[in-house]
């Protein structure tokens, strides 16, 4: 990678899972629109009829692992998991209300927190009762994300039972002065035991989550991360960059800045285990994500058919996406909407029989048109410029393409954008030119003033 762009394009900009961002959604939206009209409207003139996902927050953790930036609840009582279910089931009633009809469901992810802290008997009480409800689509695909400490043959075995394939553990990194750090003890046997239980047990494709940036994390700590990866071959690698917010996410003050890699040396660990991946027969499949050839998310990738929600990158592509569960977000196509962040405020709210909805948007047709651009280039890395983007786009955000294809970055044609090979690393950036709310030369050169 070279230090000119480096330097040039490595500036923050959003990671896109909607659009508009997060920090444009308004606080008071629940007070300003009826959410069950909204979610109605949405199920009774949705264009595609494959179905409805379900994304489930299931928050609760044993132990605090220190670098975390999800929503998450430590706790080691697991009285509180029955409550939790049936608030969570409470909720989904609201929305089979609002819907006014039977769903036929396609996906259902459920993630933490840790999903694997809850019994497998109190899964099944969630999972069969949310079933008893929908239509389960033919071609569902059900996920659930695992630690591998707490999932058990029998969690992998009951949820298999219900329709689940899909599992996604989160591995992090395997080096042992790291995992101290980040308070996170899990032997490569733990890991293995995990994945051999899964394999047993019938599951498709397995998932798993490494970083790279953590404290204390070296190119060693990359080589033998990539070993083992050699080793248990996950269909899937998602391969994310350490998110350093410890004003939000307190724990990770139990580090210091001193210990986490500069930015410079992060950089060269994402490129070693990339190449380590790319040299294994992991393909690179959007941002962040590695897949075999084989795995339907590459071939997907390959077709032009990724999508890319709040869960990630899918290979389904559903109008309603709902997120059940204190801090989930849902995605209607016409509004996106989250939910209360902590637990006894999520809880209140159903008390009094309201929607636990806060913050949220609603989708203009200009907003429409850049999300479906930046979601083009983030699943396809390519787009159509369509006559609509182009209308809103200004001078200064076509400078900035011209700018980028000068860098070769992307190439340029009269209605199509291609990122290419030298352009992938900076996909993010490429995305944000279409997002009138980012300032990519005012970004750049506050970087710039930073670094002199
Ligand atoms: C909810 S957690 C995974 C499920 C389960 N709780 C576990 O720990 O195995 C989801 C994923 O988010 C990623 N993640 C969490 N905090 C992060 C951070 N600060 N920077 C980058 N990725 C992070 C991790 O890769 C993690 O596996
Ligand atoms: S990484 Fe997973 S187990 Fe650890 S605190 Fe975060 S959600 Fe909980």
């Amino acid at each position: 990678m070279e230090d000119y762009l480096y330097n040039k394009y490595n500036i923050p900009v959003p990671r896109y899972t909607s659009y508009p961002t997060v920090p444009f959604w308004e606080d008071d939206f629940a007070n300003k629109v009826s959410w069950p009209q909204l979610v109605r409207d949405a199920f009774q003139t949705m264009e595609k009829k494959e179905g409805i996902s379900l994304y489930l927050h299931l928050p609760f953790c044993e132990s605090l692992c220190t670098y975390c930036g999800c929503n998450k609840r430590i706790t080691t009582n697991h009285g509180v998991e029955e409550e939790y279910i049936n608030y969570l089931l409470q909720e989904w009633d609201m929305y089979l209300q609002a819907l006014g009809g039977k769903p036929v469901l396609k996906e259902v992810h459920l993630g933490g927190g840790t999903p694997t802290f809850f019994s497998p008997d109190n899964l099944r009480k969630l999972i069969s009762r949310l079933l008893s409800t929908v239509t389960v689509a033919q071609d569902k695909a059900f996920g659930f994300e695992g630690h591998p400490n707490n999932t058990t043959r029998q969690h992998l075995e009951v949820l298999f039972e219900l329709g689940f394939r899909r599992v996604s553990f989160g591995v992090q990194d395997f080096d042992p002065i790291v995992q101290k750090a980040i308070n996170r003890i899990q032997p490569y046997e733990s890991v293995e035991s995990a994945v051999l239980n899964a394999r047993a047990s019938g599951y498709e494709w397995i998932n798993f989550d490494l970083i790279y940036g953590l404290p204390f994390q070296k190119e060693d700590s990359i080589l033998q991360n990539m070993e083992h990866m050699k080793a248990l071959k996950p269909e899937r690698i998602a391969f994310y960059s350490y998110a350093h917010v410890p004003w939000k996410a307190k724990g990770q003050r139990g580090y210091s800045d001193d210990d986490l890699p500069s930015d410079t040396f992060k950089r060269g660990l994402y490129e070693l285990g990339r190449e380590k991946l790319l040299e294994m027969g992991y393909k690179e499949v959007g941002m962040d994500h590695f897949a075999l050839p084989e795995d339907e998310l590459f071939k997907a990738y390959e077709k032009g058919e990724l999508n890319r929600n709040f869960m990630g990158y899918t290979t389904t592509n559903t109008d309603i996406n709902i997120g059940l569960g204190v801090s989930s977000i849902s995605d209607i196509k016409s509004a996106y909407g989250q939910n209360e962040k902590l637990i006894p405020d999520y809880y209140s709210q159903l008390d009094n029989d309201g929607f636990p909805i806060t913050k949220g948007v609603l989708v203009n047709q200009n907003n429409a048109v850049i999300r479906s651009t930046i979601k083009n280039v983030l699943c396809n890395g390519a787009s159509v410029i369509s006559e609509g983007i182009r209308s809103i786009m200004t001078t200064r955000q076509w400078d900035t393409l011209l700018d980028i294809e000068q860098d070769g970055l992307i190439s340029l044609q009269k209605n199509h954008i291609q990122i290419t090979e030298k352009g992938k690393p900076y996909i993010r950036t490429i995305c944000a030119v279409f997002d009138p709310t980012v300032d990519i030369t005012a970004a750049q050169q506050q970087m710039f003033s930073k670094s002199i």
